[in-house]
């Protein structure tokens, strides 16, 4: 602890001093520490914090009498769909609203069928909740003229980043109308910022206690996580270097006349149009780092090539030849076709593919995100991370690093390594910070999912040990009163033990 501080401090000075680096004029540094690579295997300073997403005032379970479903269509990747199912869950507890089981958008290139229950262990997530929302696997069935069939739901696409009271009003209004309501798309519907510590809470309870991977993809993550273990600790490497993030950032420069036409195509049909060019887009920090760059900074940080890494991507962009300088500066390299076992082949790029990526860079010591711009998996990683007990993340600042970079490029290279570091050291990796736009609450759930056991300031101190106990209670009094009066207290699971979900 008192090493990290030193060395921050240290950095601090180091900074001050030396405004020269960023116009180009290497100069040694004799004074910057190296870093302790050992110590960064460990996990980051905590402060005296830890994770708690338990409600931290009176929380009523959801009432018995629900004012209708709520269906939604979680569209986009893995990720994505991640941070919608905890905003969907959030909607329906202020709508007090029975959630219908997700609905999640399948990658029908990638023969990817197996939505909500494929992926996610569904039992657990309704039981999880138990104390917030009323969740239901499907609609249920009407009976009309004597015949049965599926209740509809009335359609609505939501704003972007709606607030609060568009749930609450509109919304509302419309579900109890119709019974039902169907919010689709619904990625981005729900503003990240809102001011309510406790329902920011509720999200990290879905997120980081109720969505659970079904078991096969945990037994294949943690196959691949003790394979890579059994040789000592080992680093996990996001490598957004893919088509679509290349031709998004509209760095293309760097590729062949070939590989250029078909990101500037991909650009055509997907993005608007917009001039680019790529030594500015470069320097402000707009282009993914290559795979060279990211072993360079690794290197000049001190990690060796007996360095383990897990290589977390789709389908790299230029292939092998922008892999190789890589490879030779670390070639311990693994991903999750090289060390998973072969049944993951079959849906290696669907949501199972990226399910098991995301768990292995979630337990790796060391996480590497290259790109944190659009990149739903980088940044849900660096959240979890964080909640996950403060495991050390190694954050790039691709703007700081760029000018380094394009000197080293036009033969500037000398004290190289050394401005790398400076850049480096400037990180916490991945200790609790604040929260600083355009950082997400989904990248950074500091403070409100996080306490101290003996911390002075009322909102910030851990919530008493039994509060697991007193949730179950109420529920358990709120559906007996319910049941009293004839009504379907639709969820009887209800014998409320302490279990780890919430308690932590
Ligand atoms: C939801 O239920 C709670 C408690 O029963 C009540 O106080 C609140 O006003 C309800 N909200 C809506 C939007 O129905
Ligand atoms: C790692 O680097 C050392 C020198 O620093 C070299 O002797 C060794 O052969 C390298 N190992 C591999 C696997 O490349
Ligand atoms: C995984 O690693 C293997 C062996 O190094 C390589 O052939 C393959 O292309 C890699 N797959 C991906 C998706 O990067």
């Amino acid at each position: 602890m008192a090493g990290r501080l030193g060395i921050a401090v240290v950095v601090l000075v180091v900074c001050t001093l030396s405004l020269f680096s960023s116009i180009g004029v290497p100069r040694p540094y004799s004074t910057v520490r190296k870093v302790d690579v050992n110590d960064l295997w460990r996990t980051a300073d905590s402060g005296g914090w830890r994770a708690s997403s338990a409600p931290r005032s009176y929380w009523p379970p959801p009432p018995t009498e629900s004012n209708g479903y709520l269906r939604v269509r979680c569209n986009g990747g893995l990720n994505q769909q991640r941070s919608a199912i905890c905003n969907a869950v959030v909607a329906a507890r202020i709508m007090n609203a029975t959630l219908v089981l997700p609905d999640l958008d399948t990658n029908s290139f990638w023969r990817d069928e197996s939505g909500f229950p494929g992926i996610y262990d569904v039992e657990h997530f309704i039981k999880s909740l138990r104390y917030d929302v009323r969740i239901v696997r499907s609609l249920p069935e009407i009976s009309s003229n004597g015949k049965t069939k599926k209740m509809k739901s009335y359609q609505i696409r939501p704003p972007r980043d709606a607030p609060l009271s568009w749930y609450t009003t509109f919304a509302l209004e419309m579900m109890k109308q119709h019974g039902a309501i169907y919010l689709t798309p619904f990625s981005h519907r729900l503003a990240e910022e809102i001011d309510n510590p406790e329902l920011q809470r509720l999200r990290c309870r879905v997120n980081y206690h109720a969505l659970r991977f079904k078991p096969h993809i945990m037994q294949i993550s943690s196959e691949i996580v003790n394979k890579l273990r059994a040789q000592g600790h080992f680093m996990s490497i996001h490598l957004r270097f893919e088509m679509d993030m290349l031709a998004f950032a509209g760095c293309i420069d760097i590729f062949t006349p070939e590989e250029q036409k078909i990101l500037i195509k991909y650009r055509k049909e997907n993005f608007a149009e917009k001039e680019l060019v790529y030594r500015e887009r470069r320097l402000i920090g707009k282009c993914p780092l290559t795979p060279e760059e990211v072993g360079l900074i690794l290197r000049s940080m001190g990690f060796d090539n007996s360095t383990r890494i897990y290589l977390a991507s789709g389908e790299l962009f230029g292939g092998e030849r922008f892999m190789k300088p890589f490879r030779e500066m670390f070639p311990h390299l693994e991903n999750h076709s090289s060390v998973g076992p072969e049944k993951l082949e079959e849906n290696a790029r669907g949501l199972a593919g990226s399910a098991v990526d995301y768990m292995v860079c979630l337990l790796s010591d060391i996480f590497v995100p290259t790109y944190d711009g659009p990149s739903n998996f980088a940044n849900n990683l660096m959240g979890h991370r964080l909640y996950y007990g403060f495991r050390t993340i190694i954050q790039p600042d691709r703007k700081a690093l760029a000018p380094i970079f394009v000197d080293r490029e036009e033969g500037r290279g000398s004290g190289f390594e050394e401005r790398v570091r400076q850049v480096m050291y400037r990180t916490n990796f991945g200790g609790p910070h604040k929260r600083v736009r355009p950082e997400s609450f989904y990248t950074n759930s500091w403070p409100e999912c996080f306490c101290q056991p003996e911390s002075k300031n009322p909102k910030d101190k851990c919530p008493p040990e039994n509060v697991v106990e007193v949730l179950g209670s109420q529920l358990q009094s709120e559906e007996s009163e319910g049941s009293e009066e004839g009504k379907d207290a639709n969820q009887a699971a209800a014998t409320g033990r302490a279990e780890e979900e919430g308690s932590t």
